[in-house]
Order: structure tokens, then sequence, then C-alpha cells
């Protein structure tokens, strides 16, 4: 379990400062899929980063199954961060002139774990996603769709059990971007907390919470039940934005181009 308490990040001083988050309060289980949603600015990242222990909150703690990692050594947090935490992000970040298996690997070597071992490793993770005649490919030489999934198994060769990804279908076209959301539906079936940053209300809806944020503040926790995330899987009820139609709107709407068009009728029968 993931438990954030009264998180507080202020990044610069004096009146230069900016209080990114403020007083921030939120958990999710194990084998749970949360997302947190809120416009550009508002903190999605900032929350993140400090559950990846990327950077450290200015008050506050975070419980990781009874360990608080805000009080752990540089040293501690590196081998925490190697071992629990799979990161995705927007912009992929694989290394162009890598194979896949190289990207796939890196942790890995990064770890100093042997070449034979992070490759058999690698080799399992790309096979498990469907990547395997593309193992010897260079990362510059896929898709957008392709290279988001290998940057997923790069989050999973290390066998964590938090993956972290932040706006992982920002780049993408709609069909690539459900694909990837699908994918980690099915990493959180497995047993992993999945924590998603996203805009897209539509993929919002398919995860087990919801945690809104505003100016770095949670305005909202909404649990999706199965109703809901039923609901999400018909894009019918959303619109090309990814937004939920607000159907009494809609009906509203269609009174009045009713009305504006019997009104035509009639100036055209005078
Ligand atoms: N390293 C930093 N130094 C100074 N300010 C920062 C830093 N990182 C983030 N901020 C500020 O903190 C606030 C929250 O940033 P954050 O990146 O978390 O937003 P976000 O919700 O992820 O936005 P986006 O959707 O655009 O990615 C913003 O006002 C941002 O300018
Ligand atoms: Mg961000």
């Amino acid at each position: 379990m993931i438990s954030v308490k009264n998180i507080t990040k202020k990044f610069g001083r004096g009146n230069s400062s900016l209080l990114a988050l403020d007083d921030v309060s939120f958990s999710v289980q194990d084998g749970e899929f949360l997302v947190i949603l809120g416009q550009s600015g508002s903190g999605k990242s900032t929350i993140l980063n400090l559950i990846g222990c990327i950077d450290s909150p200015t008050s506050g703690t975070i419980i990781v199954d009874d360990v608080d990692v805000t009080k752990m050594s540089d040293k501690q947090l590196c081998v925490y961060r190697n071992k629990n935490i799979g990161y995705v992000f927007q912009s992929f970040y694989l290394e162009p002139t890598f194979s896949v298996l190289e990207n796939v690997a890196m942790p890995m070597t990064i770890a100093g774990v042997n070449k034979k071992e992070r490759e058999a490793k690698a080799m399992k993770v790309i096979e498990s996603l469907n990547l395997t005649e593309k193992a010897n490919k260079k990362a510059s030489e896929l898709s957008g769709g392709q290279k988001q999934r290998v940057s997923i198994a790069r989050a999973l060769v290390s066998d964590p059990d938090i993956i972290l990804a932040d706006e992982p279908t920002g780049n993408l076209d709609s069909q690539n971007g459900g694909e990837v959301i699908a994918l980690l539906q099915q990493i959180c079936n497995s047993g992993k907390t999945v924590l998603l940053v996203t805009h897209n209300i539509d993929d919002a809806r398919k995860t087990d919470i919801m945690v809104e944020i505003k100016d770095g503040i949670i305005s909202n926790i909404i649990e999706n039940d199965e109703k809901t995330k039923i609901a999400a899987q018909h894009s019918s009820d959303y619109d090309n934005e990814g937004n939920l139609i607000d159907k009494n709107k809609v009906e509203e709407d269609s009174k009045l181009e009713n009305i504006n068009n019997n009104e035509k009728i009639d100036k055209v029968g005078e």
C-alpha cells in the first residue's frame, strides 16, 4: 500500500517560491489502478516524482509497505527505486541508437547485473509484450506505439511492485493510446500497483480510483465502480477529446436547434 500523507512541495525560496503541492493526502492499495487528473501545472508530475523518489517533499510522509521513503538516505533510495519502481514517460526516453534489447535491459545494466542474465530477463519481458521480432532493431526505427511498449518493458524488467506512468499516451494516437492503457490494466491485473497521470477522462474512468488535483490541492477523490468502467469502454459517451458528454445539455441543444429550424420554416412559409 502507498500512503501519501499531508505532502507539501515548495520550489524555490523567498518571494519567488512556488507551492506546487499543498497538503496532499491519498492512498492506493496493492494491485490497484489509480489515476491523477488535473490541468497543466496542477502538480501531477510533482506527485509522481515524489512517489518515485526522484524528488523529496518539503513536508509530509510517503509510506510504502510500512516504510517511510521520505526518510531514506540517497544510497537506500537508489536501491529502492531500482527494485520497486518502474517509470513510463510521455516521451519514452529510450536511447535511440541502442537496440530494443539493450534499452529494456538498461535498468539491470545500471544495477550491475551480468550480460547473460540481463539479456535473458529482458528477452522474457520483450516476448511477453509481443515485441520479439523488434528485439534487435534500434529504438529509433520504431513507431510511437512500439516505443511506448518498449519503455513499458523496460519499466517491468526489474519486476517492480509499482509502475508510474506520466502521460504515457500523450504522444500517441487514440488507437495506440488505448492499447497502452489496456496494457497498463493488464499489468495491474497481474498484481502490480499502477499510478497513471493523464488528461483523458475516458482513460481515467477505466481505473479504480481518480484523484483530481487543482493548483496543488486535491479537489476530488472518486472510486470508479464496475458500471463506470464498463461505460468508459463505450466511446459514444465521450466527445472527440475524451470528455464525458453531458447528455442533458445535448438534449437541450437539439431542442434549441429544432426551435430555430421551425422558426426558419415559418419564415419561409410567410
Ligand atoms: N523543478 C522545478 N522548479 C520550479 N518549479 C517547478 C519545478 N517542477 C515543477 N515546478 C512547478 O510546479 C508546478 C507543478 O508542476 P508539475 O510539473 O507537477 O505540473 P503537471 O500537473 O505535471 O503539469 P503538465 O500537465 O503540464 O505536465 C508548476 O507550476 C511548475 O511550474
Ligand atoms: Mg506533468
